[in-house]
């Protein structure tokens, strides 16, 4: 019969696909990985530049770094106010939903909410000085 046969290898098929969809998810579990997290940061490069007239402050040395304290940047009241220290549960916190973890502050980002993506963009904002 030789549809027994074709029916058993898009089984087959799936299972090593599964297999191998796994092994790659838990390798980033494990180990965060910045280069990765270079990667992502082209989603919020194009506000948070260096270049003068930037949208966002910059985020060179953000990780330790207190909340609205970009010399020149002007912050709104929520942020100026915010008194934060962007440690990497702070981070972590306002990058995945921006509003709710600062009320009112104005940056025009739904929030970054795949935990792997998460944790990779934070091991290379701690190297981005
Ligand atoms: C469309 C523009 C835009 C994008 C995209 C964007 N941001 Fe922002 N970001 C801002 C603005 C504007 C502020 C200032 C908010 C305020 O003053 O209320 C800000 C503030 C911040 C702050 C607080 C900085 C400080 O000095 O206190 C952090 C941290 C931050 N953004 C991280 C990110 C990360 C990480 C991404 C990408 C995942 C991102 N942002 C994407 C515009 C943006």
């Amino acid at each position: 019969m030789p549809n027994k046969e074709s029916g058993l290898a898009p089984g087959a098929l799936f299972v090593a696909a599964l297999g191998l969809w796994l092994t790659a998810n838990s390798h980033a579990a494990a180990a965060a990985n910045a280069d990765h997290g270079k990667v992502v940061f082209q989603n919020c490069a194009a506000c948070h530049s260096d270049k003068p007239g930037a949208i966002g402050p910059s985020l060179r040395g953000v990780v330790g770094r207190k909340s609205g304290s970009v010399e020149g940047f002007h912050y709104s009241g929520a942020m100026a106010h915010a008194n934060l220290t962007w440690d990497e549960a702070n981070l972590r916190d306002y990058i995945a939903n921006p509003q709710a973890k600062v009320r009112g502050n104005r940056m025009p980002y739904g929030g970054l909410t795949n935990p792997g993506d998460l944790d990779d963009l934070i091991a290379y904002l701690k190297d981005y000085k």
